[in-house]
């Protein structure tokens, strides 16, 4: 057996090479699943069977303030987050870089891509390149009597 049929062998280092390449691409925010889904299960925030996501704003605390957001996980198959732009308006953004589809982060003035460094501003406006679009809106709906928000 040689050095390297050890190791192949060894399953616990394998482990901790895999989990370690895992935890290097979740640091390095690449990767497909970065926003979990559990976000949804969070009070005032309900999944539906049809894949839309209703939010119901006064029981979600990051939307009680002008410029607060809040994850949703996937809608419909896109990295999705709610910001609250006004004192009753809300948008929905796709949080897939426009540059090359990587999911941006949340960064203190709005929104970064961790592949090239693009910058979005919280509304989704591109800042700083390499991406030359805004992040996309999803579509919504407001329920002003019943404060809800569905998106998707
Ligand atoms: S994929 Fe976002 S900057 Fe390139």
């Amino acid at each position: 057996m040689t050095n390297d049929d050890a190791s192949v062998a060894d399953p616990s280092r394998r482990t901790f090479l895999i989990g370690m390449c895992g935890a290097a691409a979740l640091a390095a925010g690449v990767g497909p699943a970065l926003l979990a889904d559990d976000a949804v299960a969070a009070t005032g925030i309900k999944r539906k069977k049809n894949g839309k996501v209703v939010v119901t704003v006064r029981k979600v605390p990051e939307l009680r303030k002008v410029g607060g957001r809040v994850l949703l996980g996937t809608v419909k198959g896109a990295p999705v987050a709610v910001v609250r732009t006004g004192s009753s308006t809300y948008e929905a953004l796709d949080l897939s870089c426009t540059h090359q589809g990587v999911t941006v982060r949340e960064s203190a003035n709005g929104w970064t891509c961790p592949a090239h460094g693009s910058q979005f501003a919280e509304d989704g406006e591109v800042t700083r390149g390499p991406a030359m679009a805004n992040l996309a809106l999803v579509r919504t709906r407001w329920n002003a009597r019943k404060g809800r928000l569905t998106v998707g």
